[in-house]
């Protein structure tokens, strides 16, 4: 089984892939760690700052490739994934895509918690013209929504195993 985490900055995608993987047997890959691994760099922030956000999307589109036929893993992937077909394509084949839905005031909320505030969202108005224009290209590349709102990461789980032996064996 593979399976695909997307969702906006906040929505608690990397914790939930965790639980999940540790929950179904399955192993946890990170796709915003694999791309820090391999870039030399500190963190995000610094690989948007020296190199741009064009350099980050084509690093973010290789890795996706690299994804495409793994098997028996759970990947949590950056909140702008959405932005390119061609790396959805890849993370999408074979998977099952869980969209972790939530409020854009909650996002806010989680991410001001974290101690590096992602590259884009340090403005909180751009910061929501973009969660604004991302929602429908979650729910596009989704096979399963999760309304994460006011529900335990417990719970979260729960919905997404429920849903997950709903589906299509064997993916
Ligand atoms: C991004 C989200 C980040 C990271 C990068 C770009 C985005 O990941 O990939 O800062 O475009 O939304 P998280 O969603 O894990 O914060």
């Amino acid at each position: 089984m593979k399976v695909v985490l997307i969702g906006f900055m906040g929505s608690g995608k990397t914790s939930i892939a965790k639980g999940l993987a540790q929950k179904l047997g399955l192993k946890f890959i990170d796709m915003d760690e694999m791309i820090l691994n391999s870039s030399g760099m500190k963190s995000i922030n610094e690989i948007f700052d020296q190199k741009g956000e064009k350099t980050f999307r084509e690093v973010e589109l290789e890795t996706a490739q690299k994804l495409k036929d793994k098997a028996n893993v759970v990947i949590s992937t950056g909140g702008g994934v959405v932005g390119s077909e061609h790396t959805m394509q890849s993370l999408s084949h074979n998977a099952h895509v869980i969209y972790l839905k939530l409020s854009f005031e909650n996002a806010a909320k989680r991410v001001s918690q974290k101690k590096l505030r992602p590259p884009l969202f340090q403005d909180i108005e751009k910061a929501k013209k973009l969660f604004e224009a991302r929602e429908p290209l979650y729910e596009k590349y989704a096979d399963i929504i999760i309304d994460t709102d006011n529900i335990s990461l417990d719970e979260v789980l729960n919905q997404i195993e429920v849903k997950l032996g709903k589906g299509i064996n064997g993916r």
